[in-house]
């Protein structure tokens, strides 16, 4: 289950259980370059997760813009986000676990989910800038939880402007307020972002959203 996450009136989300959007006609869904794709990857988790996260963004966007989703018109930019074409939308989706999760707005968004697992420590030293540490290392969380929750808020910002992990997640700065759920992001080319986040004993997720 995805932890109760908070979406903005700016945002329609949806979440799917792998096994659930594996259960639809998703052959009939996808398009022909996404099955191309989907054939290509030697690995049947990797499959399972593409095509559920294909399953359910496709579904998301169907419903805004009345369409089959089969006919939802999905492209990848050069940068590996997705677009649709001809329509002001700003897309993301992600999966991890059983889980995936789809997110669309006129806003820029991100979204990111990671199953919390065991992780040495100095990672979390390794994504942090030096001015957030203090901040991460006083949170009351173990290690694994502010790991993955520093993680998958940092990379949803990442994200939405495009460049994922080529730009290193020291490049964007958290500030967190667990009472809100909330945390506000700063990244290096000085935009703001509003990043809401959940975290349950299994799952991480974040929706970074461009206030505007
Ligand atoms: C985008 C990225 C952060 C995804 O990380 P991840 O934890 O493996 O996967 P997530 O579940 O969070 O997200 C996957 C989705 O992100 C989207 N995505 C891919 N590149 C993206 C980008 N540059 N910006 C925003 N979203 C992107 C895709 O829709 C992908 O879904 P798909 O598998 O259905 O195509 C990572 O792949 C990345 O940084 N890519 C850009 C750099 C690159 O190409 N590196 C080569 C591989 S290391």
């Amino acid at each position: 289950m995805l932890p109760p996450l908070h979406i903005p009136d700016t945002v329609r989300f949806r979440a799917t259980q792998l096994a659930d959007a594996l259960r639809t006609d998703w052959r009939g869904i996808l398009s022909d370059e996404e099955m191309d794709r989907r054939r290509a990857m030697n690995n049947e988790e990797r499959r399972k997760s593409f095509t559920a996260g294909r399953v359910v963004l496709r579904s998301l966007l169907a419903d805004e813009l009345g369409l089959a989703p089969s006919h939802v018109p999905l492209i990848v930019q050069e940068s590996g986000r997705l677009a649709c074409e001809d329509h002001d939308l700003h897309l993301s989706l992600a999966h991890s676990g059983q889980l995936a999760i789809a997110a669309i707005s006129h806003h820029n968004i991100g979204c990111d989910l990671e199953v919390i697992r065991h992780k040495p420590s100095s990672l979390l030293d390794y994504i942090l800038a030096d001015e957030e540490r203090e901040h991460v290392h006083g949170l009351p969380l173990d290690t694994d939880q502010s790991l993955f929750l520093c993680w998958t808020v940092k990379e949803s910002v990442l994200k939405a402007t495009g460049t994922g992990l080529r730009r290193s997640p020291r490049s964007v700065r958290a500030r967190f307020d667990l009472n809100r759920s909330l945390a506000h992001v700063q990244d290096s080319v000085d935009a703001e972002w509003e990043v809401h986040f959940a975290l349950s004993s299994r799952y991480a997720a974040a929706l970074a959203v461009q206030p505007g």
